[in-house]
Protein backbone atom coordinates (compact mmCIF):
# COMPACT_ATOMS: atom_id res chain seq x y z
CA UNK A 1 0.00 0.00 0.00
CA UNK A 2 0.97 3.51 -0.82
CA UNK A 3 2.09 5.97 2.03
CA UNK A 4 -0.67 7.43 3.14
CA UNK A 5 -0.97 11.64 3.58
CA UNK A 6 -3.71 13.76 3.62
CA UNK A 7 -5.30 16.97 4.00
CA UNK A 8 -7.65 18.01 7.02
CA UNK A 9 -10.18 21.07 6.78
CA UNK A 10 -13.66 21.59 7.37
CA UNK A 11 -15.19 22.20 5.14
CA UNK A 12 -12.53 20.40 2.64
CA UNK A 13 -14.42 19.33 -0.30
CA UNK A 14 -13.56 21.24 -3.17
CA UNK A 15 -9.71 21.51 -2.32
CA UNK A 16 -7.17 21.26 -4.76
CA UNK A 17 -4.52 19.57 -2.68
CA UNK A 18 -5.54 16.01 -3.48
CA UNK A 19 -4.56 17.27 -7.22
CA UNK A 20 -1.63 18.68 -6.42
CA UNK A 21 -0.12 16.50 -4.84
CA UNK A 22 -1.18 13.60 -6.90
CA UNK A 23 0.85 15.43 -9.45
CA UNK A 24 3.87 15.58 -7.53
CA UNK A 25 3.82 11.99 -7.54
CA UNK A 26 3.26 11.24 -10.37
CA UNK A 27 6.30 13.84 -11.42
CA UNK A 28 8.87 12.79 -9.53
CA UNK A 29 7.85 8.91 -9.52
CA UNK A 30 6.85 8.85 -6.02
CA UNK A 31 4.27 6.53 -5.31
CA UNK A 32 1.59 7.89 -2.39
CA UNK A 33 -1.94 8.20 -1.41
CA UNK A 34 -3.24 11.75 -0.38
CA UNK A 35 -6.75 12.18 0.16
CA UNK A 36 -8.82 15.02 2.11
CA UNK A 37 -10.13 14.42 5.34
CA UNK A 38 -13.08 16.80 6.68
CA UNK A 39 -13.38 17.14 10.16
CA UNK A 40 -14.77 19.18 12.89
CA UNK A 41 -12.51 21.11 15.39
CA UNK A 42 -13.85 18.97 18.47
CA UNK A 43 -13.06 15.69 16.44
CA UNK A 44 -9.65 17.42 14.72
CA UNK A 45 -7.27 15.53 17.25
CA UNK A 46 -9.05 11.97 17.55
CA UNK A 47 -9.75 11.84 13.19
CA UNK A 48 -5.27 12.89 13.49
CA UNK A 49 -4.67 9.81 16.19
CA UNK A 50 -6.75 7.34 13.84
CA UNK A 51 -4.67 8.94 10.78
CA UNK A 52 -1.49 8.15 12.68
CA UNK A 53 -2.76 4.50 13.72
CA UNK A 54 -3.38 3.98 9.99
CA UNK A 55 0.07 4.18 9.15
CA UNK A 56 -0.53 8.18 8.23
CA UNK A 57 3.05 9.74 7.16
CA UNK A 58 1.94 13.44 7.00
CA UNK A 59 -0.70 15.53 6.88
CA UNK A 60 -1.38 19.40 5.81
CA UNK A 61 -3.67 21.14 8.03
CA UNK A 62 -5.91 24.33 6.56
CA UNK A 63 -9.15 26.15 8.01
CA UNK A 64 -10.19 26.07 10.69
CA UNK A 65 -7.28 23.71 12.54
CA UNK A 66 -4.20 25.35 11.50
CA UNK A 67 -4.02 26.76 15.71
CA UNK A 68 -5.48 24.01 16.97
CA UNK A 69 -2.17 21.52 15.13
CA UNK A 70 0.18 24.26 16.38
CA UNK A 71 -0.59 22.60 20.01
CA UNK A 72 -1.00 19.33 19.11
CA UNK A 73 2.60 18.86 18.04
CA UNK A 74 5.55 17.24 19.68
CA UNK A 75 7.72 19.56 17.76
CA UNK A 76 7.47 23.21 15.70
CA UNK A 77 9.60 24.56 12.85
CA UNK A 78 10.80 27.88 13.66
CA UNK A 79 8.78 29.41 11.12
CA UNK A 80 5.41 27.07 12.64
CA UNK A 81 6.13 29.15 15.58
CA UNK A 82 6.23 32.37 14.30
CA UNK A 83 3.26 31.99 12.48
CA UNK A 84 1.28 30.34 15.05
CA UNK A 85 -0.15 28.33 12.97
CA UNK A 86 0.21 24.88 11.08
CA UNK A 87 -0.29 23.67 7.63
CA UNK A 88 2.35 21.01 7.45
CA UNK A 89 2.88 17.80 9.77
CA UNK A 90 4.99 14.94 9.43
CA UNK A 91 4.80 11.67 11.57
CA UNK A 92 8.19 10.74 13.87
CA UNK A 93 7.98 8.14 16.25
CA UNK A 94 7.52 10.54 19.28
CA UNK A 95 4.12 11.83 17.66
CA UNK A 96 3.36 15.36 14.87
CA UNK A 97 6.28 17.45 13.44
CA UNK A 98 4.70 20.90 12.74
CA UNK A 99 5.82 23.68 10.40
CA UNK A 100 4.28 26.13 8.30
CA UNK A 101 5.44 26.65 4.67
CA UNK A 102 2.68 28.90 3.27
CA UNK A 103 4.82 32.34 4.05
CA UNK A 104 7.69 30.78 1.87
CA UNK A 105 5.15 29.52 -0.91
CA UNK A 106 3.68 32.86 -0.64
CA UNK A 107 6.94 34.46 -1.00
CA UNK A 108 8.17 32.15 -3.93
CA UNK A 109 5.22 32.28 -5.87
CA UNK A 110 5.62 35.94 -5.69
CA UNK A 111 9.47 36.54 -6.15
CA UNK A 112 10.02 33.50 -8.46
CA UNK A 113 6.76 33.00 -10.42
CA UNK A 114 6.27 36.36 -11.47
CA UNK A 115 9.32 37.55 -11.04
CA UNK A 116 8.52 40.55 -8.57
CA UNK A 117 11.08 42.27 -5.99
CA UNK A 118 9.09 42.69 -2.62
CA UNK A 119 12.01 44.98 -0.93
CA UNK A 120 11.50 47.95 0.73
CA UNK A 121 7.95 48.31 -0.23
CA UNK A 122 5.30 50.09 1.92
CA UNK A 123 2.90 46.93 3.12
CA UNK A 124 -0.79 47.00 3.82
CA UNK A 125 -1.90 43.62 5.18
CA UNK A 126 -5.98 43.26 5.23
CA UNK A 127 -7.01 40.80 7.90
CA UNK A 128 -5.09 39.43 10.75
CA UNK A 129 -6.73 35.68 11.18
CA UNK A 130 -4.74 32.46 10.10
CA UNK A 131 -4.00 33.45 7.21
CA UNK A 132 -2.40 36.91 7.58
CA UNK A 133 -0.05 35.03 10.71
CA UNK A 134 1.47 32.35 8.34
CA UNK A 135 2.20 35.17 5.61
CA UNK A 136 3.51 38.00 8.02
CA UNK A 137 6.89 37.08 8.90
CA UNK A 138 8.04 35.58 5.64
CA UNK A 139 6.93 39.23 4.45
CA UNK A 140 9.29 40.72 6.85
CA UNK A 141 12.07 38.15 5.91
CA UNK A 142 11.84 39.01 2.34
CA UNK A 143 12.67 42.56 3.07
CA UNK A 144 9.67 44.64 2.97
CA UNK A 145 9.44 48.02 4.12
CA UNK A 146 6.86 49.28 6.63
CA UNK A 147 4.26 47.30 7.29
CA UNK A 148 0.95 48.14 8.16
CA UNK A 149 -1.82 45.68 9.40
CA UNK A 150 -5.63 46.34 9.68
CA UNK A 151 -7.88 44.08 10.94
CA UNK A 152 -11.87 44.74 11.81
CA UNK A 153 -10.87 43.28 15.44
CA UNK A 154 -8.64 45.84 16.11
CA UNK A 155 -7.44 43.62 19.27
CA UNK A 156 -5.98 41.15 16.43
CA UNK A 157 -4.07 43.20 14.63
CA UNK A 158 -1.96 44.58 17.79
CA UNK A 159 -1.68 41.33 18.74
CA UNK A 160 -0.01 40.24 15.15
CA UNK A 161 2.02 43.12 14.61
CA UNK A 162 3.11 42.60 18.34
CA UNK A 163 4.32 39.31 17.75
CA UNK A 164 6.18 40.38 14.36
CA UNK A 165 8.68 42.31 16.86
CA UNK A 166 10.03 44.80 15.16
CA UNK A 167 8.07 47.82 16.32
CA UNK A 168 9.60 50.43 14.41
CA UNK A 169 8.66 48.94 11.05
CA UNK A 170 5.01 46.96 11.81
CA UNK A 171 2.69 49.20 13.31
CA UNK A 172 -1.42 48.60 13.48
CA UNK A 173 -4.06 50.72 12.30
CA UNK A 174 -8.34 51.16 12.32
CA UNK A 175 -10.02 49.88 9.58
CA UNK A 176 -12.03 53.19 9.82
CA UNK A 177 -8.70 54.84 9.27
CA UNK A 178 -7.84 52.89 5.97
CA UNK A 179 -8.87 56.66 3.81
CA UNK A 180 -5.87 58.23 6.37
CA UNK A 181 -2.61 55.63 5.51
CA UNK A 182 -1.61 57.01 1.94
CA UNK A 183 -0.66 54.61 -0.84
CA UNK A 184 0.75 51.37 -0.61
CA UNK A 185 3.42 49.37 -3.00
CA UNK A 186 2.14 45.92 -1.83
CA UNK A 187 -1.80 45.49 -0.34
CA UNK A 188 -2.69 42.00 0.86
CA UNK A 189 -6.25 40.63 1.30
CA UNK A 190 -5.86 37.75 4.14
CA UNK A 191 -9.12 38.84 5.22
CA UNK A 192 -12.43 35.91 4.15
CA UNK A 193 -14.21 38.76 2.95
CA UNK A 194 -14.44 37.30 -0.43
CA UNK A 195 -15.55 33.93 1.11
CA UNK A 196 -18.81 35.40 2.34
CA UNK A 197 -19.66 38.43 0.30
CA UNK A 198 -19.54 39.32 -3.53
CA UNK A 199 -18.05 43.17 -3.27
CA UNK A 200 -15.36 44.73 -1.48
CA UNK A 201 -15.03 48.27 -0.81
CA UNK A 202 -11.34 49.88 -0.04
CA UNK A 203 -10.76 53.80 -0.88
CA UNK A 204 -9.10 54.14 -4.16
CA UNK A 205 -6.18 56.83 -2.71
CA UNK A 206 -4.54 53.45 -0.98
CA UNK A 207 -3.50 52.38 -4.94
CA UNK A 208 -1.37 53.51 -7.27
CA UNK A 209 0.20 52.83 -10.74
CA UNK A 210 2.90 50.68 -9.21
CA UNK A 211 0.64 48.88 -6.31
CA UNK A 212 1.14 45.24 -6.25
CA UNK A 213 -2.22 43.89 -5.01
CA UNK A 214 -2.42 40.28 -3.97
CA UNK A 215 -5.36 38.08 -2.39
CA UNK A 216 -4.27 34.98 -0.45
CA UNK A 217 -7.50 32.83 -2.04
CA UNK A 218 -8.03 31.94 -5.03
CA UNK A 219 -10.97 31.22 -7.64
CA UNK A 220 -14.77 33.00 -6.79
CA UNK A 221 -13.42 33.86 -3.09
CA UNK A 222 -10.78 35.98 -4.45
CA UNK A 223 -13.10 37.89 -7.23
CA UNK A 224 -14.48 40.83 -5.02
CA UNK A 225 -10.94 42.19 -3.99
CA UNK A 226 -9.28 41.26 -7.28
CA UNK A 227 -11.79 43.49 -9.34
CA UNK A 228 -11.10 46.41 -7.06
CA UNK A 229 -7.83 46.37 -6.97
CA UNK A 230 -8.15 46.20 -10.59
CA UNK A 231 -10.53 48.94 -10.79
CA UNK A 232 -8.03 51.05 -8.39
CA UNK A 233 -5.25 51.04 -11.19
CA UNK A 234 -3.26 48.74 -9.60
CA UNK A 235 -0.24 47.33 -11.20
CA UNK A 236 -0.29 43.55 -10.78
CA UNK A 237 -2.88 42.13 -9.48
CA UNK A 238 -2.41 38.41 -7.97
CA UNK A 239 -4.66 35.63 -6.69
CA UNK A 240 -3.54 33.04 -4.25
CA UNK A 241 -3.49 29.94 -6.57
CA UNK A 242 0.29 29.95 -7.26
CA UNK A 243 0.44 30.24 -3.52
CA UNK A 244 -0.97 27.23 -2.62
CA UNK A 245 0.83 25.01 -5.38
CA UNK A 246 4.04 26.84 -3.90
CA UNK A 247 2.66 26.02 -0.16
CA UNK A 248 2.54 22.29 -1.55
CA UNK A 249 5.51 21.56 -3.36
CA UNK A 250 7.26 22.81 0.17
CA UNK A 251 5.49 20.16 1.98
CA UNK A 252 6.26 17.26 -0.27
CA UNK A 253 9.72 18.15 -0.30
CA UNK A 254 9.32 18.16 3.73
CA UNK A 255 8.12 14.36 3.28
CA UNK A 256 9.85 13.33 0.15
CA UNK A 257 13.09 14.89 0.34
CA UNK A 258 12.60 15.94 -3.23
CA UNK A 259 11.19 19.16 -4.73
CA UNK A 260 8.67 18.72 -7.34
CA UNK A 261 8.87 21.72 -10.65
CA UNK A 262 5.36 23.58 -9.83
CA UNK A 263 5.10 24.81 -13.42
CA UNK A 264 3.41 22.19 -14.93
CA UNK A 265 0.94 21.88 -12.15
CA UNK A 266 0.22 25.76 -11.61
CA UNK A 267 -0.30 25.72 -15.25
CA UNK A 268 -2.67 23.06 -15.35
CA UNK A 269 -4.66 24.75 -12.43
CA UNK A 270 -4.83 27.84 -14.29
CA UNK A 271 -6.25 26.09 -17.30
CA UNK A 272 -8.47 24.20 -15.40
CA UNK A 273 -9.78 27.57 -13.56
CA UNK A 274 -10.35 29.47 -17.20
CA UNK A 275 -11.99 26.17 -18.66
CA UNK A 276 -14.67 26.77 -15.48
CA UNK A 277 -15.03 30.66 -15.84
CA UNK A 278 -15.78 30.54 -19.79
CA UNK A 279 -18.24 27.33 -18.87
CA UNK A 280 -20.59 29.99 -16.73
P1 LIG B 1 -8.23 32.74 7.65
O1 LIG B 1 -7.58 31.49 8.12
O2 LIG B 1 -8.72 32.69 6.22
O3 LIG B 1 -7.37 33.94 7.93
P2 LIG B 1 -9.78 33.54 9.90
O4 LIG B 1 -8.67 33.17 10.82
O5 LIG B 1 -11.19 33.25 10.29
O6 LIG B 1 -9.59 32.87 8.49
O7 LIG B 1 -9.64 35.10 9.61
C1 LIG B 1 -10.54 35.79 8.81
C2 LIG B 1 -10.08 37.24 8.66
O8 LIG B 1 -11.02 37.94 7.82
C3 LIG B 1 -10.03 38.00 9.98
O9 LIG B 1 -9.01 38.94 9.90
C4 LIG B 1 -11.42 38.66 9.99
O10 LIG B 1 -11.51 39.81 10.79
P3 LIG B 1 -11.90 39.68 12.37
O11 LIG B 1 -10.64 39.27 13.06
O12 LIG B 1 -12.38 41.01 12.74
O13 LIG B 1 -12.97 38.61 12.44
C5 LIG B 1 -11.54 39.05 8.54
N1 LIG B 1 -12.94 39.28 8.12
C6 LIG B 1 -13.90 38.35 7.93
N2 LIG B 1 -15.05 38.93 7.51
C7 LIG B 1 -14.80 40.26 7.45
C8 LIG B 1 -15.58 41.42 7.08
N3 LIG B 1 -16.85 41.29 6.69
N4 LIG B 1 -15.00 42.63 7.12
C9 LIG B 1 -13.71 42.76 7.51
N5 LIG B 1 -12.92 41.72 7.87
C10 LIG B 1 -13.45 40.49 7.85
Amino acid sequence: MAPRYAVFGHPIAHSLSPQIHAAFGRQTGIALEYTAIDVSIDDFHAALEAFAAGGGRGANVTLPHKQLALVLCEHLSERAQRAGAVNTLVRTEAGWDGDNTDGAGFVRDLTERHGLDLRSRRTLLLGAGGAAHGVAPALIDAGIGELTIINRTPDKADALSDALGQPGRVHSRYWSDLGNQGAFDFIINATSIGRESTSFSLPYSLATPRTLAVDLSYGEAAIPFMAWARSAGCHTVVDGLGMLVEQAAESFERWHGVRPDTRPVYEQLLRKSDMLATAD
